[in-house]
């Protein structure tokens, strides 16, 4: 540095106001802040690629929105809710399930349900990319294609699987408890007031900041609405559905 320019720097560097020792405290928190916040950053999202690949050759012979009920099967689905037409099936595009939750923040091995979980798709993509996921679903047909589909998941990808096997539960989910979930799915367009007095009756006991989608509104107090989602779904294969994100606030 030449001499005109050492003069120049001591005369910025003399105009530079000193920091209070208040001050260089409040920017060092500020400092330890951000690093935990770098910290803190949930991982990178995997690539879906491979899982999706594993997930559709599962599921081959069947497509999007497949249905494998009987109408029996249907009839005492919607015998159990007391409510018609709540067996009705569709399902959610797996893939923008998947970015959902990791879009939200959640790693595995988080706690994931998916309550009327149909032939299983969400819930077995959630398993093999390492969440904890467990599916409900009355309708006997769907629930053996969920297993069968398991199964033959686990026979693919052996030993490779990132954490527990998924786990489908033939029952109602009106009487189950999902408390401990960090994340619940509802497909809810087709179930009834009581039916979604019961789910949040339950998502209610949640541990405050977990979440809960749903496309209707859980009725009460306990909700705090986090974001709002459109996905592409089976009945709609040209545009998508709205889902409400609920964080739950609060054990009350
Ligand atoms: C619209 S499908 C959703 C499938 C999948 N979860 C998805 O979002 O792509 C809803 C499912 O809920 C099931 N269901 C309805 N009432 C139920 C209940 N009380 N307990 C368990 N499953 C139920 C239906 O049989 C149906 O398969």
């Amino acid at each position: 540095m030449g001499a005109s320019c050492r003069r120049r720097q001591r005369l910025q560097d003399s105009t530079l106001p000193t920091p209070s020792l208040q001050e260089r405290r409040v920017h060092q928190e500020e400092l330890e802040i951000q690093q935990e916040q770098l910290l803190a950053a949930p991982p990178a999202p995997p690539d879906l690629g491979d899982a999706l690949g594993a997930l559709s050759r599962a599921y081959a012979g069947t497509g999007f929105g497949d249905d494998t009920a009987d109408w029996e099967g249907v009839l005492s689905v919607d015998g159990i809710n007391g409510f018609s037409n709540s067996a009705l099936y569709g399902e959610i595009n797996e893939q923008d399930f998947a970015e959902l939750i990791f879009d939200l923040g959640l790693r595995p091995p988080a706690i994931i349900y998916d309550l009327g979980s149909g032939t299983g798709k969400l819930v077995n993509l959630a398993a093999l990319i390492g969440f904890s996921a467990t599916g409900i679903e009355l309708e006997p047909g769907r629930h053996q294609r969920a297993c069968t589909a398991a199964r033959t998941l686990l026979r693919q990808v052996g030993d490779s699987l990132g954490g527990q096997p998924p786990r489908f539960l033939h029952t109602s989910f009106l009487e189950f408890d999902f408390s401990d979930a960090d994340f619940v799915w509802a497909n809810s367009i087709v179930f009834g007031p009581e039916m979604m007095e019961a789910v949040a009756k339950v998502a209610r006991q949640m541990r405050p900041g977990s979440f809960v989608v749903t496309h209707k509104p859980l009725p009460g107090i306990g909700f705090e609405l986090y974001r709002e989602v459109d996905l592409r779904a089976s009945w709609r294969p040209e545009g998508s559905v709205p889902f409400q994100v609920d964080l739950s606030s609060a054990l009350v």
